[in-house]
């Protein structure tokens, strides 16, 4: 399989009743690009992966929780590759078999450090990104969640494959690395629509930041920003929450349509989808997108 096949993610036509005339729902189901890298870590890791070839260093160092889908995907993605991969987790108290999660990502050659609360929650920072530098020169560093510049640019190639005339589009957001993406590379006629599944998150303000090394001045990133409607109700408690309702719904979407969702994020904002849907009127035929970006692997 080439590296960076995405053949599989096709693009689902979800058959909604009459009650939604004028609707053409369609799923692009990245989830199904490979079952460890799936969806927008796909996406993310693509050009990192590519710069750390380029670049003829060995690997890629990121960082994680023990759950991390980011640590497995880029685990697996390096694997693929040849490379080699270091993992920074988050707890010193753990080791490689404290979950399946460490074990693949072990198993699959990622070499685990693990860390403390404190030195992980610095690691962002100037000082601690030298030290780690330093530490492992050959190495490219990406941070938690595949969010930075050339991730972006991956989530923003979805385009190239999706209908050319899209009304609106919608993306659950955690980093907003995906959802600017999107935005960036969609057509100044789509309505990008984005679900933070972060309970208080200032989505607009958090897209402002990643966007500005892409767009450079205030009144494009403005301008850009004023195609995005944020639905910042559909949460469900906030992050890693979730209650019946939304369970409810989700085995109500695998029945109806087919459609597998997770909690985590996927769930909740196709959630916001429908509920959004709900209260449209549409005198012409609009096309509707929505990004499955994966988390299968959580549940
Ligand atoms: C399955 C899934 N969907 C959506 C997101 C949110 O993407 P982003 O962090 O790029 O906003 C994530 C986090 O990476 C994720 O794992």
């Amino acid at each position: 399989m080439e590296l960076f096949d995405t053949s599989k993610s096709i693009l689902q036509e979800i058959n909604l009743d009459s009650k939604f005339p004028n609707v053409r729902l369609l799923v692009k189901r990245d989830d199904l690009i490979h079952p460890e890298v799936s969806g927008n870590k796909w996406r993310k890791l693509k050009y990192n992966i590519e710069l750390v070839q380029f670049q003829k260093k060995d690997g890629i160092l990121t960082f994680g929780g023990a759950y991390s889908n980011h640590l497995l995907a880029t685990a697996a993605a390096c694997n693929l590759a040849g490379l080699k991969s270091i993992g920074i987790v988050r707890g010193e108290e753990l080791d490689e078999n404290s979950n399946e999660n460490l074990k693949r990502c072990s198993e699959l050659g990622m070499e685990l450090k693990f860390v403390s609360r404190e030195a992980y929650d610095s690691r962002n920072e100037k000082i601690s990104q030298e030290t780690w530098k330093e530490e492992y020169p050959f190495y490219l560093l990406v941070p938690e969640g595949g969010s930075n510049y050339y991730g972006m640019v991956g989530c923003q190639e979805i385009w190239k494959e999706l209908p050319e005339q899209v009304d609106h589009l919608f993306v659950a957001q955690g980093t907003t690395t995906t959802s600017c993406g999107l935005l960036v590379g969609g057509s100044e006629h789509t309505k990008v629509h984005v679900v933070p599944v972060l309970k208080g998150f200032d989505s607009k303000a958090e897209m402002r930041k990643q966007l500005f090394p892409f767009l450079v001045d205030e009144e494009t990133i403005t301008e850009s920003l004023n195609r995005v409607e944020v639905h910042s109700e559909a949460h469900f408690g906030g992050y890693g929450k979730w209650n019946d309702e939304l369970l409810d719904f989700i085995d109500h979407c695998q029945k109806e349509y087919d459609l597998p969702l997770d909690k985590i994020y996927t769930g909740k904002a196709f959630y916001a989808l429908m509920e959004w849907l709900k209260a449209q009127e549409f005198e012409n035929p609009q096309t509707i997108i929505f990004i499955h970006t994966g988390g299968l692997m959580n549940g």
